[in-house]
């Protein structure tokens, strides 16, 4: 595997070559995904809900986002990462701190592209973020940072309307310059009409096959949530009960003297 950049993806939709890509928060989760070959590491904003605890991303701030987005970058080699502009960081009506904020994910933490939530509304400011040198990757459908305006999780495009104005965003989008697209919870018939319209590579979330390629929450992929599981997401495992069972097993042996034996201990 050699160094996954926007021109590789490109060519990868380009000659009809599926995309992956994984979320990850930390050194060591980055290391096996990148060890695994995956094309782009994605420090979501989900890191909120996923590894700090919140009911939503909309707490996450800059600098949680520049302090796990560090600890990926020291485990990633290969795969292109990127990282989520969090809530409140973006869309304020200042442009220049958009800019600045997306420029410290890639100066201080690493990143080599950063993510934002939305379609027309935001050409404005990715087009100056680019104008800086930093790819950007959009994001529709389901934006969890927008999930009160939503009024919830919930599948987005469902009528002909919102469908019409999701390509019209993703059009526009691809016209102001982002090097890819993520499109979360929408029908996979919407999602195809998007992918097939675009020249960039689509990733989908929730949103069906015909993208060019998939994204997952690595810790849902993985059975390590126990928390409510969307009907997109495929547990390849069950970690989190593995991982209970193994430290009930460690109590086990401590309590009852099993743990260390002579070989695990010095003379
Ligand atoms: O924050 C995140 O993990 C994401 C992906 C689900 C696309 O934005
Ligand atoms: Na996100």
């Amino acid at each position: 595997q050699s160094k996954v950049n926007i021109n590789s993806l490109q060519n990868k939709k380009d000659n009809n070559q599926k995309i992956t890509m994984l979320t990850a928060y930390d050194y060591q989760f980055a290391k096996l995904i990148d060890e695994a070959e995956i094309d782009v590491i994605l420090v979501g904003d989900s890191l909120g809900m996923v590894v700090l605890g919140y009911d939503t991303t909309l707490e996450v701030t800059l600098d949680d986002m520049i302090y796990h987005t560090q600890a990926v970058a020291r485990g990633r080699e290969n795969a292109l990462l990127v990282a989520d502009l969090p809530f409140m960081t973006y869309k304020t009506g200042n442009i220049a701190q958009t800019v600045k904020n997306a420029g410290q994910l890639i100066k201080t933490a690493k990143a080599e592209a950063v993510k934002l939530e939305g379609g027309r509304e935001i050409v404005d400011e990715i087009a100056a973020v680019i104008r800086a040198g930093i790819p950007v990757m959009g994001h529709l459908g389901l934006t969890p940072q927008s999930v009160h305006q939503f009024g919830g999780f919930k599948v987005q495009g469902q009528t002909d309307a919102a469908a019409e104005k999701l390509i019209a965003d993703a059009l526009a989008l691809e016209e102001a310059g982002v090097f890819a697209l993520v499109l979360e919870c929408i029908s996979r018939d919407l999602a195809a009409k998007v992918t097939n319209q675009l020249s960039i590579p689509v990733i989908g979330i929730g949103a069906g096959r015909s993208c060019d390629g998939q994204v997952l929450v690595v810790h849902d992929m993985l059975g390590i949530n126990n928390q409510f599981v969307p009907k997109f997401v495929r547990e390849y495992d069950n970690l989190g009960e593995k991982v209970k069972k193994a430290i009930k097993t460690y109590k086990q042996d401590v309590e009852q003297g099993e743990f260390p034996t002579a070989g695990e201990s010095f003379s």
